[in-house]
Parts: structure tokens; C-alpha cells; sequence
């Protein structure tokens, strides 16, 4: 009789740990990734001091919609209606996306309605393309990948280690995987390339002006506005040359950086740079209790700045979690747009 009630609790339990993880996978690959969410966020500009419109500057950043086209067509119609209904009526200076505006080439037309469906700016629209603008990668390959750069690596150290440190090693090796994977960009197979030259032309026909290493004056004396915008390559799969992006600024002027990945935190003439807009990291995309992030798919980043505003020395820094995602997967890392009013 007992061990028949224990029988049926544990079914039970079972029964309840899978209807639990099944909701909790029908809210990461229904709900969440189309919960987008609209940021606003104030960040002061001290180098840009009777630079800036009385007003201030509105800057509407979007960034990472990973566009697919085709297969996901339904989805993507609601991301881009979900931000028709955020932005309406909305006004605003300045347009930016800071990359990975597709996934793959079909993902193009979305990406121009998602354009479309936001207030026209009044003063512009800028952006920077990403790793996904360049690549595809088969991201279910990451990890097997992973672990078999992580083995060559351990065979090589094996080489040097005693023999009482290659039992200690071969101990900890899973520990150590999982650490290494942690704290690593996930290494999917490149598997193509996209059109990233189609892409830039139909963006900039569409009349966006795309930052590729440069950067440009944005001058409007007629309100005050006199404040340098720029923009660098990405870090991963473009040229970066962030000395072209910041040839033409005069010194002490107030720089604004568009840089699709964050990593370009690391680079020496950061602090040339007064703030940066970044994507790239998905907020993590999932974040489960303990282990945190998912991941940053960033080097340099700090896991805790996986998303939001932070400063590195004197250079501010505001990475958003973007609009989309390659796995179709969010949890506690939902998609957004921000709104950012320079004063
Ligand atoms: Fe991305």
C-alpha cells in the first residue's frame, strides 16, 4: 500500500515537472519573443553641453531583428506590429539600428516593414550592420564544437602537466567545460554567407544612412544641435577600423558610436568616444536561476553588462537586448526598444 502511494506520487511529480517544463517552453517560443517591450532610458552628455537642442535629442534605437523572411513570416508580422502599436504617434530625432538586421537574405522586406512601421525621424536614420548581416552559422553545432576545441586544448596542456596534474585535470574537466562554454561566444559552423551588400543598398534606398567605419556631423544650428555620430564594422565577421570611424571628429567633440557588438569596449580609442549603442547580446536571450545569462556572445563583455547602461571609464555604454533572436527562445531576457533622450 505504501510503496503504491509512493508510486503515485511520484508519477505525479513527474506528470507535474513535465507540464511545468512544457509551459515554461510554450512561454519562451510564444509569449516572451513577442512581448516587446518599449525602454526609455535619459543619458546625459556632458562633453555635448550647449550642443544639444533645448529639448534634448530623442534617439529610437532598434537592433537585432534577425529577420528570417519566409518560414517565419507570422511571427515577424506581429514583432513589426508590436512596434507599429509601441511607436505610434511617437516623435522623435534620430533612428538608429545597431545590426543583425536579418538572419538570412529573405529576411530583407521584413526588415524594411519594421522600417516603416515606426514614425519617420526627424532627423535621420542611422545604422551599423552585424555578424548576422555577413553569416549564417548552425548554431546547434556550437557546442560539440566547443568541446572539441576545448579537448585539443587539453590534450596540448596534457603535454606539460605532471602526471598527479593530469588526474587533477581530467577530474575537473567537465567543470571546466561548462566554464569554458559559460564564458565563451558559442561557436556555431559558419554555414554562408548573406548578401551584406544588398542589404546596405536596399537600407540606404529606403534612406537610411549606414555607418561603415565613418562617422558624420550632425549640424543644425537652427536648433542648437552640433554632435558627431559614428559607426564601426562588426567586430566578428566585418573590418572594424574604429580609427576610420573617428578620423573626422574634431577633438573634444561629443562622439556617439554605433558598434553592433560591445566588444569594442576593449578597443584603445574607447575613450575618444562619449556613448556607445550596442546590440549583439540578446540580453542573454535566456536566464535561468543560478546559472544567470545564457550566454553574452561577447569576449570582453562583463556577464553582469550583459544588457543596459554602464560606463567604462569616462565612456558610457547602453547595449539593448533587441527585437529578435536566432533560436526562437526567450526567458527572462524579453525583447525591446529603447528610446533615449540625450540631455
Ligand atoms: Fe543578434
Amino acid at each position: 500500500m505504501q510503496r503504491g502511494a509512493a508510486a503515485w506520487w511520484a508519477g505525479g511529480a513527474l506528470l507535474a515537472g513535465a507540464a511545468a517544463g512544457a509551459g515554461i517552453l510554450y512561454y519562451a517560443h510564444e509569449v516572451e519573443p513577442l512581448d516587446i517591450q518599449l525602454e526609455r532610458l535619459t543619458i546625459r552628455l556632458p562633453r555635448a553641453a550647449g550642443r544639444l537642442p533645448a529639448q534634448g535629442l530623442r534617439i529610437l534605437h532598434l537592433s537585432d531583428s534577425h529577420f528570417h523572411g519566409d518560414g517565419r513570416d507570422p511571427r515577424e508580422h506581429a514583432k513589426i506590429e508590436r512596434v507599429r502599436a509601441l511607436t505610434a504617434g511617437l516623435s522623435y530625432d534620430l533612428l538608429v539600428h545597431t545590426g543583425d538586421f536579418i538572419h538570412y537574405d529573405d529576411g530583407v522586406e521584413n526588415v524594411l516593414r519594421l522600417l516603416d512601421a515606426v514614425p519617420r525621424p526627424r532627423l535621420g536614420a542611422y545604422g551599423v550592420l552585424g555578424n548576422h548581416d555577413y553569416t549564417h552559422y548552425a548554431m546547434q553545432e556550437a557546442l560539440p564544437r566547443m568541446w572539441r576545441t576545448f579537448q585539443a586544448a587539453e590534450r596540448a596542456a596534457d603535454q606539460r602537466r605532471s602526471g598527479l596534474m593530469r588526474l587533477l585535470a581530467a577530474a575537473t574537466r567537465w567543470p571546466r567545460y561548462v566554464r569554458y562554454v559559460r564564458n565563451t561566444p558559442l561557436d556555431g559552423r559558419r554555414t554562408g554567407r548573406n548578401d551584406s551588400g544588398a542589404l546596405n543598398a536596399a537600407l540606404e534606398g529606403w534612406g537610411m544612412t549606414m555607418l561603415h567605419n565613418r562617422a558624420t556631423h550632425l549640424q543644425r544650428p537652427e536648433i542648437g544641435l552640433d554632435i558627431f555620430l559614428a559607426g564601426v564594422d562588426d567586430v566578428v565577421e566585418g573590418r572594424p577600423r574604429l580609427g576610420d570611424s573617428l578620423r573626422d571628429v574634431p577633438e573634444a567633440a561629443p562622439v556617439i558610436l554605433l558598434s553592433h557588438n560591445p566588444d569594442i569596449i576593449v578597443s584603445p580609442q574607447l575613450p575618444r568616444v562619449d556613448l556607445v549603442l550596442s546590440g549583439h547580446t540578446h540580453g542573454g536571450q535566456i536566464r535561468l536561476p543560478l546559472w544567470g545569462v545564457a550566454h553574452t556572445q561577447a569576449e570582453h563583455l562583463p556577464r553582469r553588462h550583459v544588457a543596459g547602461y554602464f560606463c567604462v571609464g569616462a565612456t558610457q555604454v547602453y547595449i539593448t537586448r533587441g527585437l529578435g533572436e536566432g533560436i526562437p527562445l526567450r526567458f527572462r531576457a524579453g525583447p525591446q526598444i529603447t528610446l533615449i533622450e540625450l540631455a
